[in-house]
């Protein structure tokens, strides 16, 4: 029951010289001094705010990825679903922010981006995270962040361990479904190349629903989490041209014309594959 006082407002929680406020859990204070804009434009604040917000979603998809990785390796199904779902949430999330950044127009833009030097996304080592647990391993990475021991150990886990797309094949494996062996003996730090086998075995599960539902499942909230996924990719690049054009990315590459051509990577190959075949 909440108290009221004589006029009927409800009386809230006033003294906190003992108790832990909302500002002190959260970290408030550390959370909300780490936007220093490099110039005094206006529109900087922006910039940095979209890129914290998007790496705090990063940090929760990475969260759910791997616990839903260690859930499927137990056969824990449901769980894993769950997790999942959320991640395919925070990526419909995500995908909003570009509306947001739409509002960044190129003069704005031209007036700050000197000062990012060559900082760029490209180095953002939680989307390299979300991309190692996705199967899609990627090397230049670890090179970039040699400087920095702990995370650097940290990204050299993630790049060896098996993927979220390995431990599904796992589990067509364990479904009785002739998978090439060589598929769970691989070398993990190699970006995963489709195989007949597992293509096969996703053919059989996407026709035979009942039977394997479990599986059916599996595959359809990978589609989904790959499908954002690629939305992300897409927006990214369309937001950059409206911004930068065709200039080169401050990273050092060709800017859209490099973020196109990553748009044609699949991370679970076969499971596209199936839609045509099946
Ligand atoms: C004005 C806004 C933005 C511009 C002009 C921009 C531009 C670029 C460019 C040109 C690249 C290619 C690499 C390079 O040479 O730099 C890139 C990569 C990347 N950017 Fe952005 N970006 C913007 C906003 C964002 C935001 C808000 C995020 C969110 C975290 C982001 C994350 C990334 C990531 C993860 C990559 C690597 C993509 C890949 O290798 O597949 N960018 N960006």
């Amino acid at each position: 029951m909440t108290k009221e006082d004589a006029k009927g407002n409800e009386q809230v929680h006033t003294d906190f010289k003992e108790r832990m406020t909302y500002g002190e859990y959260l970290q408030l204070d550390q959370l909300l001094s780490a936007q220093k804009r490099l110039s005094d434009h206006h529109d900087e604040m922006l910039f940095i705010v979209i890129h914290q917000v998007s790496e705090l979603w990063m940090k929760l998809i990475l969260h759910e990825l791997w616990a839903a990785v260690h859930s499927i390796r137990k056969g824990e199904m449901q769980e894993a679903f769950k997790m999942l779902s959320r991640v395919s949430n925070i990526q419909s999330q995500i995908i909003h922010g570009w509306d947001v950044l739409s509002t960044l127009t190129p003069a704005e833009y031209i007036q700050f981006r000197d000062k990012l030097g060559q900082a760029s996304g490209f180095q953002s080592y939680q989307y390299r995270m979300v991309e190692f647990a996705l199967g899609y391993k990627t090397p230049h990475v670890l090179k970039i962040y040699e400087k920095d021991p702990v995370l650097h150990k940290e990204l050299k886990e993630a790049y060896e361990s098996p993927s979220i797309y390995d431990a599904a094949i796992e589990k067509l494996m364990e479904a009785g479904f002739p998978i090439n062996p060589q598929l769970v003996e691989r070398d993990y730090t190699q970006i995963y190349e489709a195989d007949p086998s597992v293509e096969a075995a996703w053919a059989k599960v996407y026709k035979n629903v009942d039977e394997y539902w479990n599986l059916y499942q599996l595959a359809e909230k990978l589609v989904d989490i790959e499908d954002w996924l690629q939305q992300w990719r897409f927006r990214h690049m369309k937001t950059v041209e409206r911004i930068i054009g065709h200039k080169t990315g401050t990273g050092g590459s060709s800017g859209v014309g490099y973020l196109k051509k990553v748009l044609d990577h699949r991370f679970f190959p076969e499971l596209w594959e199936v839609r045509t075949k099946i």
